[in-house]
């Protein structure tokens, strides 16, 4: 998968140098770039925003900037462009599953109030053109949620992470949230492992596991729930 990232913040990114995500792209399976979006301005103080038309607290950011970075970077190929922001779709695993499957993720991370409607607008004539937020709360860019998203939709890429099956038992992966996990010592400070897990009676585990995904998500995540999950 190729992804490209336009910021003013490109040193955020350098993180992505490791872990399961910089082995990724050592080993080719994720090729990234990271564009800032001063690089396209033309003037002395690298200009990247400017007052809003029609009043109001704070700045925007100017369209040429990134009108020019898109020019050098989206091709022929119609990939996905994505705009982190609080005002978009929420993201969430079946996102996740659903972007890990394009070839090409453009992310364009906002700052001050917002990028000029007509980035989004034109960028849609050349893209498919998503808005996507990481929930209902205000961060003060899209570099963050970037991150997050990249990390998310990353390790889904086949071969990144080491044990596929790793990703099938986990909270969402199913429409529930994952049930606790223990290693040893089977006994610590007073707490002891739930003894069922010690039984090697797989059946009896399996069960016990379900009904603790389902009793946590009951709790934590009512809204989670579905008739069937009680099957
Ligand atoms: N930018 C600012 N807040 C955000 C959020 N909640 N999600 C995605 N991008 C954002």
């Amino acid at each position: 998968m190729r992804i490209d990232i336009v910021t003013i913040f490109p040193e955020f990114f350098s993180v992505l140098d490791v872990s399961l995500l910089g082995k990724a792209r050592q080993n080719g399976i994720i090729d990234l770039g990271v564009h800032d979006l001063r690089d396209f301005t033309h003037d002395r103080h690298r200009t990247v925003d400017d007052t809003p038309y029609g009043g109001g607290a704070g700045m925007v950011m100017k369209p040429e900037p990134w009108g020019e970075a898109f020019d050098s970077i989206l091709g022929e190929t119609r990939p996905t462009v994505i705009f982190p922001s609080p005002a978009g779709e929420v993201f969430t695993q079946a996102t996740a599953r659903e972007l890990a499957e394009h070839p090409h993720l453009v992310f364009g991370c906002g700052r001050y109030e917002g990028i000029d409607q007509r980035v989004v607008d034109h960028t849609a004539s050349r893209a498919e053109v998503r808005l996507v937020s990481l929930g209902d709360y205000v961060l003060n860019g899209g570099e963050v949620a970037t991150m997050a998203m990249i990390e998310a939709i990353g390790r889904l890429i086949p071969g990144v992470v080491g044990n596929p099956e790793s990703l099938v038992e986990e909270s969402h992966e199913d429409g529930l949230l994952e049930y606790p996990s223990y290693t040893k010592p089977a006994s610590w400070r007073g707490h002891d492992v739930p003894p069922v897990l010690l039984s090697g009676n797989h059946g009896a585990i399996a069960a016990w596991r379900r009904e603790q995904q389902i009793e946590r998500t009951r709790r934590v995540r009512p809204e989670l729930l579905s008739p069937s999950d009680f099957d």
